[in-house]
């Protein structure tokens, strides 16, 4: 089925944002397993599988509105120094998430493509579960000190 080409490229970004976050995760979860918080890299990781997912999905997705999907792209990389950075920049990447689904979103919704729409919800539901645990990990180092929230990190969960 043709599919609109301003959303199949808005498909593509979103692609790309994917990939991004893959690397970006994948290189956050092993400096964790690096410093051995076993429960924050298996956790790190899983959500690295999600945004994999996701690519897979926009893939499909781009395939069956006839586009043609771009894996070669990626955006900058903002890889933390430490725990805190880390979460802190990867909440960043999914308040960017969040915004660009709802985009897109929109724009399946104007050009009559509900179906596109729904998938993009599926994942933008995803991505909120993303920041909103980032969020609290954030919220425990504020409320119980950072070394006792990573000495919490070390065992596997
Ligand atoms: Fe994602
Ligand atoms: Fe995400």
């Amino acid at each position: 089925m043709k599919g609109n080409e301003n959303l199949i490229k808005t498909l593509n970004e979103l692609l790309a944002d994917e990939l991004t976050a893959i690397s970006q995760l994948m290189v956050h979860s092993e400096m964790c397993h690096n410093w051995g918080y076993e429960a924050l890299h298996k956790r790190i990781e899983k959500q690295a599988i999600d945004e994999m997912h996701h690519a897979e999905w926009l893939i499909q997705r781009i395939l069956f509105l006839e586009g043609m999907p771009l894996v070669s792209k990626l955006n900058e990389m903002k890889i933390g120094k430490s725990v805190l950075e880390m979460l802190t920049n990867d909440q960043d990447a999914e308040t960017g998430a969040i915004r660009s689904y709802n985009a897109g979103i929109a724009l399946a919704s104007e050009v009559g493509d509900e179906s596109t729409g729904d998938l993009l919800t599926t994942i933008l539901k995803m991505e909120e579960g993303h920041h909103d645990w980032a969020k609290k990990q954030r919220t425990q180092i504020e409320q119980m000190g950072l070394e006792t929230y990573l000495s919490n990190q070390t065992g596997a969960e």
